[in-house]
């Protein structure tokens, strides 16, 4: 398996594997072909993929301000699942906001995911059943 910086020509790649993954995504939002390009321009590293044979396996998104480090979308193949394959995305994805002198790294995982909590908690991340996420949205799509 080989990790890779994702570029917009990998674009249907990505929708098509969060589709498979049944993770739930913008793609009138901000996962929009023109969304993600901007975010890819600002941020050229922030979108992994994880490749077997030359096909798109796995990915996830890095986000941050000056503050913390977020990952985003992270998903895999059911084909390629317990193999490591998010691991290894989340070891890069780290890496890569290390670089940015981020030493907080946090993910929102929805209440029922217990795949994806139990996922992060093996990968040393906390379980903060005291914080409440709050969001005020210009609409349903962004
Ligand atoms: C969550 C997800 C990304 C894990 O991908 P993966 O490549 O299978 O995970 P890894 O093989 O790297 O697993 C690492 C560890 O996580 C834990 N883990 C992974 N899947 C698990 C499951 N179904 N049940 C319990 N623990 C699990 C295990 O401890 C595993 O280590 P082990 O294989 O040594 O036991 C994948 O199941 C997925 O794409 N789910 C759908 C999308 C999703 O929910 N994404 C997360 C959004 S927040």
């Amino acid at each position: 398996m080989e990790i890779r910086k994702l570029t917009i020509d990998n674009y249907e790649k990505m929708t098509k594997l969060w589709s498979k993954a049944r993770l739930p995504f913008r793609p009138s939002g901000r996962d929009s072909r023109e969304a993600v390009a901007a975010e890819m321009k600002a941020n050229p590293g922030f979108f992994l993929g994880a490749f077997e044979d030359d096909q798109l396996v796995g990915l996830v998104v890095v986000s941050c301000d000056l503050r913390k480090g977020w990952l985003n979308r992270l998903a895999v193949d059911p084909g390629y699942r317990h193999r490591g394959v998010a691991k290894n995305l989340i070891v890069e994805a780290e890496k890569t906001l290390r670089k940015r002198d981020i030493k907080i790294f946090c993910a929102l995982i929805e209440e029922y995911n217990d795949t994806s909590k139990e996922f992060f908690k093996r990968c040393g991340y906390v379980e903060h059943r005291d914080i409440i996420y709050f969001s005020k949205r210009e609409s349903d799509e962004v």
